[in-house]
């Protein structure tokens, strides 16, 4: 039986229109429960897709054990990179500024490249891109060597279509990753999303990826590694894809 209050409505007829809004918009949510009907839908629209699996899903096998030792082989005869990341602050370790040719130079890295090639393209079929008669083309990839208290700052990578990161150790206590939704700048005047609100609604999203795991995202997604709160070096690889 409708309440007096539902009566009074469906009397006085509809309730004015906001230029711009449905009817149950701007009302508080149990008036606006009032005007809904069994047949309401919600459609997802927009949607940020995260790629994960095990790089061993694509391409050749590499050993995590020996993909490390290549890391630190590589970190401690480059001497360039060292003296960059002194300059710049850059806790730990990366070859990005220094290292422009990991897999030409080293033939782990080639194998990782072939087996990151067919992610990618499998990611950018999930993506369902037209890549018209261009294709997705590894840019850069470089080493992160993490130590203890390491972060590393929200950013995007401009000018790529995929970035991600392989996973060459993770220490227990070592950051997840931590991505944001791309649409916090046009938020305005939106409530805060519900601490037990499902993954999909949450503003901040953490992945959690194990060694010999590769995630993808494209390349505007904001991300950020927080602070690696393991005694061990977090140690990844990151790699960016553009379209030629
Ligand atoms: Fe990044």
């Amino acid at each position: 039986m409708a309440t007096p209050f539902a009566v009074f409505v469906f009397r006085r007829g509809k309730r004015p229109p906001v230029r711009g809004l449905a009817p149950d918009q701007g009302l508080a949510p149990r008036r606006a429960a009032r005007y809904h009907c069994a047949m309401s839908q919600t459609e997802s629209l927009f949607v940020t897709r995260l790629y994960r699996a095990a790089l061993s899903e694509h391409g050749p096998a590499i050993d995590p054990a020996e993909l490390e030792s290549s890391c630190y082989a590589i970190a401690d005869d480059d001497e360039a990179g060292q003296e960059w990341c002194e300059q710049e602050g850059y806790p730990g370790y990366t070859s990005y500024a220094s290292l422009t040719d990991l897999p030409w130079r080293f033939p782990i890295f080639a194998d990782l490249k072939a087996a990151l090639d067919l992610h990618v393209a499998a990611f950018a079929e999930e993506l369902a891109f037209d890549l018209g008669e261009g294709k997705l083309e590894l840019e850069d990839l470089w080493i992160n060597i993490l130590p203890e208290g390491g972060t590393h700052g929200s950013h995007i990578h401009p000018h790529s279509v995929i970035s991600g990161t392989t996973y060459v150790a993770m220490p227990d206590g070592a950051s997840a990753l931590k991505l944001e939704d791309p649409r916090s700048g046009r938020l305005m005047a939106a409530p805060p999303r519900q601490k037990n609100a499902s993954r999909d609604q949450q503003t901040f999203v953490y992945a959690t990826p194990k060694v010999g795991d590769v995630l993808l995202w494209e390349s505007w997604l904001r991300h950020e590694v927080p602070m690696n709160m393991s005694e061990d070096d977090r140690i990844s690889v990151s790699f960016n894809y553009k379209w030629v």
